[in-house]
């Protein structure tokens, strides 16, 4: 029998707060990418880190097609269960889309912390084939919570690979959130041959002044803005067979088109890599 678990809105026991007066990460995400769903004080705060560093636009759309190409990878290497952490609030290409365009059959659990993301994935899953698809509202900062919601869910098979997705969320935990130790977690719980899609955002590319600002301006959103190293998202693939042609700036891994000048400098890395 099929299952989907989605949070209700209003649903006894889960507070619902929107929380529209707080810049939320996800909704200023969406105002990048020319979206249609966030708040006034999200859009006033993606236009003071957009006036910080323009390049934060074009970084988000670049991040959105690295998603597309590392998950049609994935999935091309026979995987067709894909746990989605940090999915957003959904936009062209989403996870499940791009994995069945490869595997029909793909079924595709989503984790977020968002209550606006989780309302939002709810119409976008109406219709789409009950049982292989489930939106989970969960926390990384707890991967063992986490864990045991996608089991209640029940789409992913003891056993059987499972792509994990953490595109672009990792970067909005501190050190002191243990993001090293969440990753080791959920990458434990999963089966040999099962692979990681990781992006995360870096300030390797910009001045020091460009970055304070942007880290200032997310300091009063509902999530930090950390961005790490090069050496430092490496970090989290400890253990793994990198893919070629490893971590690199997003338009770098395995492009369908030339990459365009500045490719080598945007400020998000991307990578997959296998679980042994
Ligand atoms: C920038 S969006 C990335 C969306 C999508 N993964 C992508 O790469 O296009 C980051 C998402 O991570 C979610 N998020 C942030 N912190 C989180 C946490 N601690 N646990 C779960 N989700 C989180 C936000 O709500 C948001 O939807």
């Amino acid at each position: 029998m099929g299952y989907e678990r989605m949070w209700e809105p209003g649903e006894p026991g889960v507070p619902v707060d929107l929380r529209p007066d707080v810049p939320h990460p996800a909704r200023m995400y969406d105002y990048y990418l020319g979206g249609k769903d966030h708040f006034p004080a999200d859009r006033a705060a993606a236009e003071k880190a957009l006036a910080a560093n323009p390049e934060f636009r074009s970084t988000a759309r670049a991040n959105r097609a690295f998603l597309t190409r590392a998950v049609r990878c994935v999935a091309a290497l026979g995987v067709d269960r894909f746990l989605d952490v940090g999915t957003g609030i959904p936009t062209a290409g989403n996870t499940h889309e791009i994995a069945r365009s490869v595997r029909p059959g793909a079924k595709v659990v989503y984790v977020d912390n968002d209550p606006v993301v989780l309302s939002h994935s709810r119409a976008l899953l109406a219709g789409t084939g009950l049982g292989r698809t489930a939106v989970l509202r969960a926390d990384l900062r707890e991967p063992a919570g986490l864990l045991a919601a996608v089991e209640d869910a029940g789409l992913l098979e003891p056993g059987r690979p499972v792509g994990l997705v953490l595109a672009a969320v990792l970067h909005f935990l501190r050190d002191e959130d243990e993001p090293y130790g969440a990753v080791a977690t959920l990458l434990d719980a999963l089966p040999s041959g099962s692979y990681l899609v990781l992006s995360h955002g870096t300030a390797d590319f910009i001045p020091a002044a460009v970055r304070d600002r942007v880290t200032g301006i997310y300091d009063r959103a509902a999530a930090p803005l950390v961005g790490r190293s090069r050496e430092e998202v490496g970090a989290f693939l400890e253990g793994l067979e990198v893919l070629d042609p490893g971590v690199v700036p997003v338009p770098l891994w395995r492009p369908e088109q030339p990459p365009g000048p500045g490719a080598d400098r945007v400020g998000m890395y991307g990578a997959v890599a296998r679980k042994p």
